[in-house]
């Protein structure tokens, strides 16, 4: 097994299982696991340079040569050595430091030192450090700058070949880490350098901007164009002065040697650590939960630095990576506004917050609490959510309390109810990556959850994992597949259940399993009669052949994780989509245990924790029912108040009661509703109808037109508090910068709302509001802000003891007798599809570079520059059969609403299917999607919407730029730096000896026997 292998998901510094044994470290005999990579064996015990790599994750590179150590009296890279019982290892001989030294003098003529006026010189700059490690005074092989360009085609990072080491960290990042393939290292030139798609500029290359080679670039040749000219305190001078500054220095370098020089950068670095702070906070995104450090000077934000966060590491996306010109965007909302007629007029907190108390308070008694709603926000933190569901309950007196979760994820949660018990991925995204086939169910997951996606990339590039998609559209995870399918939309329910009833016809069902933890066999196994695959392949339009290659993929695979998103679940049969899949991993055995399960991907930065903290009509924090007396008693007397017995409305139902003047008042934090939910005209209508009407934003969004109140709340950035991933993983945010103008934490406004109404909260921060709610709620009973300091992590449930489960249901299911459920399904047609008079079905979903309707990445001048504008996908066939090009203007129609348009041609769509990305704000998917929903949980049926399109006579420009990496970038896998090929060059040899190396390449990567 090679390294990385072993490595697959593991954080750095562990290394899995291997027996441990005794080698000598410089005399001492300590201990190792056998098989491990030697340098992190010596890293436990002292410091050795090693500049080339970087973790277990990202393997060993070997390019160099820092890392030499003797071993047996041989030299050797000790990145490239596994541990062998009984070695003898010296670092501190002559030889083994003489050939460091050399090492590192041939990447000093790689990179000039000018550390002084440097942007990366922070402390962790690699080579600064290494030249201080080594005491270099002097350099042998004299700097030489390589004759190319900066690159800085990119809007958010350059490239500087004359400072790039060549240690290829970039390329193993992009090749096996992020797996973009857009990177590789020209080792063939006569001057070696990076290279882009093997020899593109950056911007237009297929790089997506996702960061990970700029995180691991040990030194300056890569950077973000947001460190440059502002980290230093004399690296923003202009370029004149700059340059003869380090003439001055280079001077009397050979004099003073590199020591009291690099004293000098030593003490600049340290002033440094004075004006930039770094601050660990957790993604706004999506759901996948990365966490890093943000770097700010002031209000400016410097960087993102990943490195410790239990799900991401060293990974982000664009977004989590660039997009954060938001916060300080000249648009945030920065004073309370009150509507003036037609307009708003800025107003004090207090006496927008009266207004607000006073209204509600006014209508609650003229028409009773049912009057009222509450919408929380999965983009807020837990402690907020939990504060705004307390609200509606404890304050207002209502249930009336939901959040977006409806719009996407309650169908999963529902399905995970019905058969195993918990609503939530059943393990992480390391067993994701163990398994041995993963199956994606309508999730676009390297649009949506990119980091996500890289690990499955990943193990499908190096690991052997096999994958297949069932997907309308060919998206990026689509290409990667063994088998990639596109079943007629809304039919998935059939499919998945024909392939649970193969595996019970042919004898692939986990019997014993099924026997020992499983209720409901018989009957489910009844209800699968009509599901053969002849049924399948007819009613999902699958060939038939195609989907038994599928099934015995199925049944040969060693686990199965399945993953789906709302390809499953905006349907009007999205919660039985949901639970036919979970049925099948029950069958195929694939709970309990930690590789395989269900993953339900979330959307939201929070969604998983909006849901788990009780913003919804039926239940409190922990999914604990409102109609339970118990419960409810003991949620009474935590609050010192009575609560409403009865459920109450969803948002789907409160837009209705809004209609019908049942709903007068609504309370709505973060959440721009019309933009998300569906059928915006009706939305429209409804607030329209409303009394009285609060929006608590960090923009002026679409609802905003229709409030009465406007609240500028504040974004991650400036408060503290809790995400939970859809790993189930409660991570803190620290606060990075102050609320801007007048806004405020989102979690200080409500408190105030509830006081100015007779409540009696005294939350002096979010720790006493986790407090309170770990109290009251068995899944979070051991959370506690200690407990998750800094980078650690809790993945409920958490005993009270602080124990969590990374994995679900090891030692059985949450039901009285421990034993899951099979939950027997029946077929019913989607309730719109395509005819004569709308004869295109619409999917839609998530781009990349934009999140949702784009209230956050249109203010991200980077993402505004590579994907300006919103297009609508349609199939080279569908463009030639109505003569339609790229960029001409159509007009799209549902039976609910009407946008106009540019079209894309492209081959990601088919047929008589079209895609329309999820970023506008001009004109909405959800013009177009109607009001019919999921019949389990009101979840609108996104994805059963038919349209036509007409074209106008305008014929635009491409809406797809130039810059934008799927317009011509041409991606260059290779297995990761192949060292190799550099070691092949005439002008190389291992320092320490005057003779070439002799490799071995081994299958799947570099080689890992760095002897000589
Ligand atoms: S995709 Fe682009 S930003 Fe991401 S690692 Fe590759 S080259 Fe770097
Ligand atoms: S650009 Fe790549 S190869 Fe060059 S120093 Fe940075 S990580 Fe190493
Ligand atoms: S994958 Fe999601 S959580 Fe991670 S950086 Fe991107 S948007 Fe943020
Ligand atoms: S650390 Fe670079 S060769 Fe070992």
């Amino acid at each position: 097994m090679s390294v990385i292998e072993m490595t697959n998901g593991v954080k750095a510094g562990q290394s899995g299982k291997q027996p441990q044994v005794e080698i000598s470290l410089d005399g001492p005999a300590v201990a190792a696991s056998e098989g491990e990579l030697l340098v992190e064996a010596i890293l436990r015990h002292k410091e050795i340079p090693h500049i080339c790599y970087h973790s277990p994750l990202m393997g060993p590179i070997q390019t160099c040569d820092t890392c030499i150590v003797e071993v047996d009296g041989q030299l050797v890279r000790s990145c490239g050595t596994k541990v062998g019982a009984h070695m003898k290892v010296v670092t501190e001989s002559k030889r083994a430091k003489d050939a460091r030294s050399e090492a590192f003098d041939v990447i000093l003529g790689n990179h000039m030192l000018y550390c002084t006026v440097c942007d990366n010189n922070n402390e962790n700059c690699r080579v600064h450090n290494t030249a201080l490690a080594l005491d270099v005074q002097h350099q042998e092989h004299p700097f030489t700058p390589k004759p190319y360009e900066v690159d800085m085609s990119n809007p958010f990072y350059r490239y500087d070949p004359s400072q790039c080491i060549l240690c290829g960290q970039c390329v193993q990042a992009c090749q096996t880490v992020q797996v973009n393939e857009t990177l590789s290292i020209g080792w063939e030139l006569e001057h070696p350098r990076v290279l882009w798609d093997g020899g593109m500029q950056i911007g237009g290359s297929s790089c997506v901007s996702c960061g990970h080679c700029i995180t691991v670039c040990p030194c300056n040749a890569l950077m973000e164009k947001s460190m440059l000219s502002e980290a230093g305190f004399l690296s923003g001078m202009p370029k004149e002065s700059l340059n003869k500054m380090i003439d001055v220095v280079k001077a009397i370098e050979p004099e003073m040697g590199y020591g009291a020089i690099m004293q000098v950068s030593q003490t600049e670095a340290k002033m440094r650590e004075e004006r930039i702070n770094k601050t660990k906070t957790v993604c706004t995104y999506c759901g996948v939960g990365c966490s890093y450090d943000v770097w700010t000077k002031d209000r400016k934000i410097l960087k993102i630095a990943p490195l410790h966060g239990d799900a991401n590491q060293i990974s982000t996306c664009v977004k989590g990576k660039f997009g954060w010109d938001y916060v300080n965007h000249k648009d945030r909302l920065q004073k309370p506004l009150i509507r003036e007629g037609s307009n708003f007029r800025e107003a004090s907190w207090e006496e927008a917050l009266s207004l607000v108390a006073t209204k509600l308070g006014t209508i609650k008694q003229q028409y009773g609490p049912d009057s009222i709603a509450i919408i929380a926000s999965s983009k807020t933190t837990n402690e907020e959510v939990y504060l705004m569901q307390k609200f509606a309950r404890a304050v207002i007196g209502t249930n009336n309390v939901d959040n977006c979760s409806r719009y996407c994820q309650s169908p999963a949660t529902t399905g995970l109810f019905r058969t195993v018990g918990y609503g939530g991925d059943s393990g992480g995204i390391e067993n994701i990556a163990k398994s041995g086939l993963v199956l994606i169910v309508g999730s676009q997951t390297a649009d949506s959850h990119p980091v996500l996606a890289t690990r499955v990339k990943r193990a499908h590039k190096l690991h052997g994992q096999r994958l297949i998609v069932a997907d309308p559209r060919e998206h990026e995870m689509a290409q990667r597949a063994d088998i990639h399918f596109r079943p007629r939309p809304g039919t998935d329910l059939v499919w998945i259940s024909a392939m649970s009833r193969y595996m019970l016809d042919n004898g692939h069902a986990k019997l014993d399993f099924l026997d020992k933890w499983v209720n409901g066999l018989d009957e489910f196994r009844k209800s699968l009669e009509p599901f053969t695959m002849e049924y399948a392949a007819k009613t999902c339009d699958v060939p038939l052949e195609t989907l038994e290659r599928v099934a015995k993929e199925l049944a040969a695979a060693r686990s199965i994780a399945i993953l789906w998103a709302m390809g499953i679940t905006q349907h009007t049969r999205a919660s039985d989509g949901s639970t036919a899949l979970s049925n099948l991993l029950l069958i195929t055995g694939n709970y309990m245990r930690d590789e395989g399960g269900a993953y339900p991907l979330r959307g939201h930065n929070n969604v998983q924790g909006a849901g788990d903290i009780g913003a919804a009509p039926d239940v409190y924090p922990g999914y604990q029912s409102v109609t339970d007396p118990e419960i409810r008693k003991k949620f009474e007397a935590g609050w010192g108040v009575a609560l409403p017995p009865e459920r109450g409305m969803d948002n789907h139902e409160m837009v209705d009661a809004m209609h019908e003047g049942k709903l007068r008042a609504m309370y709505l934090a973060g959440e721009d509703m019309i933009s998300a939910d569906s059928n915006a005209n009706h939305v429209a209508g409804a607030f329209g109808k409303l009394d009285f009407f609060v929006v608590q934003d960090i923009f002026f969004s679409e609802t905003c037109r229709y409030a009465d109140v406007i609240l500028p709340g504040a974004p991650a950035l400036e408060k503290e508090g809790t995400f939970s991933s859809t790993e189930r993983r409660i991570q803190r945010l620290y606060q990075a910068l102050p609320e801007l103008g007048d806004s405020r934490a989102d979690w200080k406004i409500t408190q105030d709302i509830a006081n100015r109404m007779g409540a009696n909260w005294n939350y002096q921060h979010p720790s006493e509001i986790m407090a309170e709610m770990a109290g009251l709620t068995p899944l979070y009973e051991g959370v506690s802000y200690d407990r998750l300091e800094g980078y650690k992590t809790l993945q409920w449930p958490v005993a009270p003891d602080g124990t969590d489960q990374p994995v679900l249901y090891l030692n059985g299911f949450p039901f009285p007798d421990s034993k899951a459920r099979l939950y027997p399904l029946e077929f019913h047609e989607p309730e719109e599809a395509p005819d004569n008079d709308f004869d295109l079905f619409l999917n839609n979903g998530r781009l990349l570079e934009h999140f949702h309707e784009g209230n956050m990445t249109y203010r991200v001048s980077g993402i505004q520059e590579e994907t300006p504008e919103r297009y609508l996908e349609i199939s080279e066939e569908l463009a030639h059969e109505r003569g339609i090009e790229s960029g001409r203007w159509v007009r799209v129609t549902s039976r609910h609403g009407s946008l106009v348009i540019k079209a894309l041609v492209t081959n990601r769509v088919f047929g008589k299917q079209v895609y329309l990305p999820h970023l506008s704000q001009e004109g909405p998917i959800n013009i177009l999607t109607g009001s019919h929903a999921d019949v389990a949980t009101n979840t609108p049926a996104f994805k059963e919407t038919a349209v036509r399109i007409k074209l106008l006579p305008e014929q635009g420009s491409n809406p797809l730029k130039p810059l934008n990496p799927r317009f011509s970038g041409k991606p260059t896998p290779q297995t990761g730096v192949e060292v190799e090929r550099k070691w092949k060059r005439k002008d190389y040899h291992m320092p320490g000896t005057e003779k070439l190396v002799q490799i071995q390449p081994q299958k799947g990567g570099s080689s890992y026997d760095g002897s000589c």
